[in-house]
């Protein structure tokens, strides 16, 4: 092992295991999982699906293959599984181009209100190849059903996209089907965050509303970077030919060569999310939450926290990144619903107990975190973005180098440093 990457990923491990992971998108994987992962399986070529090859030689491939579209359909009670795509993405846009044609009409939740950049983001190809409409939430952070139907009603969208990467509230599939049905649309839930908390129970599932379901697997589902796109029986029923035309999209409409290691790994995630003891997993992802939440002054009833900053100062979310970081927390800053500072430098933060749970943390633990955060968070104010746009740049770098001379930011890391250590990271001694 003479790759200088190999040194490299040491020091990663490092931070994986001496600090406290609070991005609620990331999560531990398993051993068993980053087997399957750095398997020989990534020699193979097997262009199309399982039966229906371009290249020979997969007789063993289809077998995973098929094992791995199984499980994702008996772990989330629906009729077809696609196991392909690459990570959400790419799954996204691939469901996008097979119900929408270039110009024609979609629609999703704006990123800066807690929606995902491919649901139709001006920034993302789902914005700017299709004519897209967003709707947001209201100020109580909460999506409006009555503007998604006025928005529905008047914009007749073909696809209509149900799921967030920065929300604390249940959403209501339901009302979101209904809506879909009055205008004919086609509805994608994408679950990529909660798909761990609905396949252990403690979150409701969207599969009796919703046509398709897109979730990756990497978040709270605790297995390797991918994706998985269902059909469910509504979808089906509605349109038989719906797996046909998502796989077309899949391969050959968007990709090439599935990744077979990553698909084996998929499988191996989803054994794991079938036994007991992964419901206990996302019950705990969620009891934590909740007491983290409370003990920073806010409510959540999934695994994520969007914290405004905004008694601290204005744009306080960069700050607040980089201090925690000294501090040895990662979380990442994010816009706030109605955003008064900037996409760029925002005025929350988003954090979550996936990562965390996985280490055995518990309600206890979570109250000792947020007291670190508090302290830190206290380290920023009066560190306000400035109004004016040219000075910030140089004011940041200015933050940056205080924040890392900040003696109280250094205490916090070694206490942090000294618990963290002692829980355990699959695959880290
Ligand atoms: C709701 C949602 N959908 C899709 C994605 C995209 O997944 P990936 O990063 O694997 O492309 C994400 C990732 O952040 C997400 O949160």
């Amino acid at each position: 092992m003479s790759s200088r990457v190999f040194k490299l990923i040491s020091e990663e491990a490092h931070r994986q295991k001496y600090g406290l992971e609070m991005i609620p998108s990331e999560n531990y994987t398993s051993e068993d999982v980053m087997k399957a992962m750095g398997s020989i399986l990534t020699n193979k070529y097997s262009e199309g699906f399982p039966k229906a090859r371009y290249y020979g030689g997969n007789q063993v491939i289809d077998k995973i293959e098929i094992y791995a579209q199984d499980l994702a359909n008996k772990v989330f009670g629906t009729a077809h599984a696609i196991v392909q795509p690459y990570s959400g993405s790419p799954a996204n846009f691939a469901i996008t181009l097979a119900l929408v044609k270039p110009g024609e009409t979609l629609m999703g939740q704006a990123l800066p209100m807690g929606g995902h950049l491919t649901h139709g983001a001006p920034a993302s190809y789902t914005g700017k190849l299709f004519n897209s409409v967003q709707y947001g939430v209201g100020k109580d952070w909460k999506i409006d059903m009555e503007e998604v139907r006025a928005l529905a009603k008047k914009h007749k969208p073909k696809l209509i996209w149900v799921g967030t990467t920065a929300y604390m509230f249940i959403l209501d599939y339901k009302g979101f089907a209904k809506i879909a049905e009055e205008v004919g649309a086609y509805l994608v839930a994408d679950i990529a965050h909660v798909s761990g908390l609905i396949a252990g129970g403690v979150h409701p599932s969207p599969v009796p509303y919703v046509d398709i379901v897109m979730t990756t697997t990497h978040k709270t589902l605790r297995g390797p970077r991918g994706a998985i796109i269902l059909v469910t029986k509504k979808g089906l029923k509605k349109d038989p030919e719906l797996p046909q035309k998502l796989e077309k999209a899949v391969f050959p409409g968007l990709q090439g060569g599935p990744h077979d290691h990553q698909t084996a790994a998929i499988a191996v995630c989803l054994e794991e999310v079938l036994e007991p003891s992964f419901k206990k997993y996302a019950e705990q992802i969620v009891k934590n939450a909740k007491v983290l939440a409370n003990k920073l002054g806010t409510k959540t009833y999934t695994h994520l926290i969007l914290l405004s900053l905004e008694d601290y100062g204005f744009g306080m979310g960069y700050q607040a990144q980089y201090a925690l970081e000294e501090a040895g927390i990662t979380i990442n800053k994010n816009t706030i619903p109605g955003e008064p500072a900037s996409a760029f430098y925002p005025s929350g933060i988003r954090l979550g107990t996936p990562a965390l749970t996985t280490r055995g943390m518990r309600e206890k633990d979570m109250i000792k975190i947020a007291g670190w955060i508090k302290r830190v968070l206290e380290e920023i104010r009066g560190l306000d973005l400035p109004k004016e746009q040219e000075k910030r740049k140089d004011f940041l770098k200015e933050v940056k180098g205080k924040l890392r001379k900040n003696k109280n930011l250094k205490l916090i890391r070694k206490d942090v440093e000294k618990f963290a250590g002692k829980f355990p990271v699959p695959g880290i001694d």
